[in-house]
């Protein structure tokens, strides 16, 4: 089983982080192939908790190289602020490798992301204000800076001139803000080069070797895939490719090399910023979830949205990702409630639309169809295997598993390691 993609199936905060650390002491490298450090993935590993926005969960396993590949934007004073932050905790991060063509977000990238969300006002996306969004943009328009412009001085200095030449009119005569200085962003710059020099490599050589050599490769997305810039709810989504397609593009290797993709699925449904959700809750089963859940944005500190689980966005990640597998995080949350609301289809004006719909004004106007599943409230979190859940909870993931369209493969019962249920081995 040489590469596996995991990836977030709705719109991010699934449990990633975990599922990919559960994994981690088997896998021989965990690539991270879109996104920056707008993510947040939190692992806990015994009595210890971490936090990692840029760094691939992979990181924390002794065993496993992690990898950032060039579909990432890399913030540099986040990446080196993160590798000390885990130094200091002891995890030897000297294996990481960072591709030469991942893109930097500077200091400007993040100050166009903030003047561009409060210009926006009430149309705003609610971003992460870590500058991906412009960062992506001026990789589109190529006038991006990539890391391995930090090694020739002449050339950053260019391309930093020439990104601010046009930036700089926007910032002062659009938004009424100093212009920057493009001499200070090649020191700011250069004076990151040579710690982050060691780690810089031709990451698709290095991943394809790997895999034609029967290693095994998990490619881990950020975000999720109703954020996907494609096929997410655009244009309240981030500015890359969370879904699968996006670890081939986003790590140089092509679809024929991977196989498996793990869809991270939470048993009810989370959001954080703007946009459509059709199952958000505004009363106390919401305040229940999020308290339970314990839903607050790791990067952010922001109140996540909650609501009921829907089968109609699981579909439509099993389709978009060609998902082989679900990994169903967090059922032990669930504990308690008499019954269960699931989202089974939606009406739209009055119809029955089983699948999601194309039309952005057609999703925003989506009511749920709920089916009501009977709970349980035995606590779930010492269970070691399906069987060992109780009737209504195993009922549950067997309705979810058959209106999702893919096998529930792995049950997550709590934030450990350990707290996890496996019915079909990843790597087999
Ligand atoms: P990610 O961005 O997809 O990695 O997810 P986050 O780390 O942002 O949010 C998921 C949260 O749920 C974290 O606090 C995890 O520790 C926690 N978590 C993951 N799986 C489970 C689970 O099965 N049960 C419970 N109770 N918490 C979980
Ligand atoms: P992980 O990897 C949840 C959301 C933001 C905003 C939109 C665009 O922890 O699941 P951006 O800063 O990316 O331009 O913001 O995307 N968003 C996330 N929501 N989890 C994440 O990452 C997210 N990363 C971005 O809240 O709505
Ligand atoms: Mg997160």
């Amino acid at each position: 089983m040489p590469a596996l993609v995991l990836l977030g199936a709705q719109w991010g905060d699934e449990g990633k982080g975990k599922a990919t650390d559960l994994l981690g002491g088997s896998v021989d490298y965990v690539v991270r192939y879109q996104g920056g450090n707008n993510a947040g993935h939190t692992v806990v590993v015994g009595d210890q908790k971490y936090a990692l926005h840029l760094l691939p969960s992979g990181i924390l396993s002794p065993g496993c190289t992690p990898v950032i590949g060039n579909g990432v934007v890399v913030d540099p004073a986040v990446l080196l602020s993160e590798l000390s932050g885990l130094n200091e905790r002891g995890v030897d991060t000297s294996k990481l490798l960072v591709s030469g063509n991942a893109h930097l977000i500077t200091p400007y990238h993040t100050t166009v992301d903030k003047v561009t969300e409060r210009f926006l006002g009430k149309r705003k996306i609610g971003t992460t204000g870590r500058g991906i969004g412009p960062t992506y943009a001026d990789k589109i328009n190529r006038v991006g800076i990539r890391v391995q412009d930090l090694y020739d001085e002449s050339i950053l200095t260019q391309k930093v001139e020439a990104a601010l030449d046009f930036k700089n009119q926007i910032l002062a005569k659009l938004y009424n803000r100093r212009a920057i200085d493009a001499n200070k962003i090649v020191d700011e710059l250069l004076g990151y080069a040579e710690q982050i020099k060691p780690f810089v490599a031709d990451t698709t050589l290095v991943l394809n070797n790997a895999i034609d050599e029967g290693k095994v490769v998990l490619f881990e997305g950020g975000q999720g895939t109703l954020l996907d810039v494609d096929h997410g709810t655009y244009p309240f989504v981030t500015s890359s490719n969370p879904t699968a397609g996006g670890a081939c593009t986003g790590a140089g290797v092509g679809p024929t090399k991977i196989n498996r993709v793990i869809g991270i699925l939470k048993a009810y449904t989370t959001r954080v910023g703007a946009g459509p959700f059709p199952t958000e809750l505004f009363d106390e089963d919401g305040e229940k979830l999020r308290t339970i859940g314990g839903e607050r944005g790791v990067t952010t500190g922001r109140d996540r949205r909650c609501g009921w689980f829907d089968a109609v966005i699981a579909r439509y990640a099993t389709r978009v990702n060609g998902l082989t597998d679900f990994f169903l995080t967090k059922l032990d949350v669930l504990t308690g409630w008499e019954q269960i609301p699931v989202c089974v289809a939606y009406e739209i004006d009055g119809r029955r639309v089983e699948e999601l719909p194309y039309s952005q004004s057609d999703f925003h106007h989506a009511k749920p169809v709920y089916e009501m599943l009977p709970g349980w409230s035995e606590d779930i979190s010492k269970a070691k295997t399906f069987a060992d859940l109780p009737k209504n909870a195993q009922r549950y993931v067997k309705a979810l598993e058959e209106m999702s369209g893919a096998p529930i493969s792995a049950i997550g019962v709590g934030p450990g390691r350990d707290e996890t249920i496996e019915i079909n081995s990843f790597l087999s």
